[in-house]
């Protein structure tokens, strides 16, 4: 990797560190949308009001420069209002051209928050922005600036008829929630509404990590994403060869954030977030992809998943039950960490990775203790 490459690599590692601690709970939305940058793909994220969206997005786009813009769609929102007003000068000379200065033709990232909102008069124009990333401006096919596009709802849309095309445009889809964890949703509750911004990058810093990016080797891991698509297929999640082609931009991006020049299985985990279409498809997609990538994460995941139950309902328990739910929890505790060792063994033993059992033995050591001191009142 040349000097400047580093530097573009470092920068982005540096961001990506300090976006996790200041929005909570958003790893893989974070993931997302730096590989959305580095891959020019755009981005979509669903959820409930108020689980920090809009503070995410417009802190990862105020960190990299350039022209932002930022748009809240509703069904009367005309096309003036994400393009520009049409020129009284041009309409004399009967010239139906729109001045674009400040709005979506001329940014290099945009924000649509509820965008699947937006009128059919909007939805058109939209998605040759998104697609082609050309601009009609009066006929006239003008090239535009746009590296990545967020958009933003609360629910999927209900008329895929029409809308389905501008689902379709964003790669990158996530569902966020509330926060889970009741120690993180502690360190939410005294966070500063302005996240404070060390790290910004120029677009040079952007255009140098897209064109390293796209060196990625890809040759060692086609075999896998053939095999994976027989495996969603096979649990009946239809993927468009288009959609196969435009993964693998996110796959070199993420490899790229990852430090590999040649992507390896454990880059394909950002595939979780592409393949699926509707949203009860996600958990199985998500389990298709680990299970491919990397079985000793999903077989450490599963594990998680149990003892974050047990721990949560140990710490949430009425007073009258407490002790007896610490004693199970501190049990289950006990056990997945046992199981989670062995786990890590077998990887090592295969030359496999598992970062999950490895990251989730520390969970699993933190809820302990917490069960222990909350619940069993031991010091
Ligand atoms: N995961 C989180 N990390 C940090 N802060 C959060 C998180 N979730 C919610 N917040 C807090 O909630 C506030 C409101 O979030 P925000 O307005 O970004 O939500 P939203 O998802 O965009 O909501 P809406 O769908 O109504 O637009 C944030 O400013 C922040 O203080
Ligand atoms: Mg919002």
């Amino acid at each position: 990797m040349s000097t400047q490459v580093a530097k573009a690599r470092n920068l982005f590692t540096a961001l990506e560190s300090e976006l996790n601690t200041e929005h909570i709970e958003r790893r893989p939305v974070i993931r997302s949308l730096l590989v959305g940058l580095i891959s020019r793909q755009h981005a979509v994220l669903l959820g409930p009001p108020g689980t920090g969206k809009s503070r995410l997005v417009r802190d990862v786009c105020s960190r990299v420069g350039g022209n932002y813009f930022e748009w809240l769609l509703t069904r009367m929102s005309t096309p003036e209002e994400l393009f520009g007003p049409v020129s009284l000068k041009a309409l004399e000379n009967d010239s139906y051209r729109r001045i674009t200065t400040g709005k979506l033709p001329e940014a290099e990232i945009g924000y649509l928050d509820e965008c699947f909102k937006g009128s059919s008069a909007i939805l058109n124009t939209l998605l040759g922005v998104l697609n082609e990333r050309v601009f009609h401006n009066d006929g006239q096919p003008t090239p535009i600036p746009l590296q990545m596009a967020v958009g933003a709802s609360n629910e999927l849309p209900e008329d895929r008829e029409e809308l389905g095309a501008l689902w379709d445009r964003f790669l990158l889809r996530h569902v966020v929630d509330y926060i889970r964890d009741q120690a993180d949703f502690t360190r939410m509750l005294t966070l500063s509404a302005r996240p404070a911004a060390q790290t910004q990058l120029t677009l040079g810093d952007l255009a140098q990590a897209q064109q390293e990016a796209l060196q990625v080797d890809l040759s060692a891991i086609l075999p896998t994403v053939v095999a994976l698509r027989s495996e969603v297929q096979k649990i009946g999640v239809m993927v468009s060869d288009r959609r196969w082609h435009d993964a693998m931009t996110v796959v070199r991006a993420n490899a790229w954030l990852n430090g590999n020049t040649a992507a390896d299985e454990n880059d394909l985990d950002i595939l979780q977030h592409v393949l699926w279409s509707e949203p009860e498809q996600r958990a199985t997609v998500a389990k298709t992809v680990l299970m491919m990538v990397s079985p000793f994460d999903q077989e450490a995941q599963d594990i998680l998943d149990d003892a974050v139950e047990l721990y949560h309902a140990a710490i949430n328990a009425p007073e009258e039950s407490q002790t007896q739910a610490g004693l199970e929890a501190n049990k289950a505790l006990k056990s997945a960490a046992k199981r989670l060792h062995t786990i890590v063994e077998k990887a090592e033993d295969a030359g496999k990775p598992c970062r999950r059992a490895e990251q989730g033995l520390q969970d699993v050591a933190m809820w302990g203790q917490e069960v222990l001191t909350k619940c069993l009142r031991a010091g």
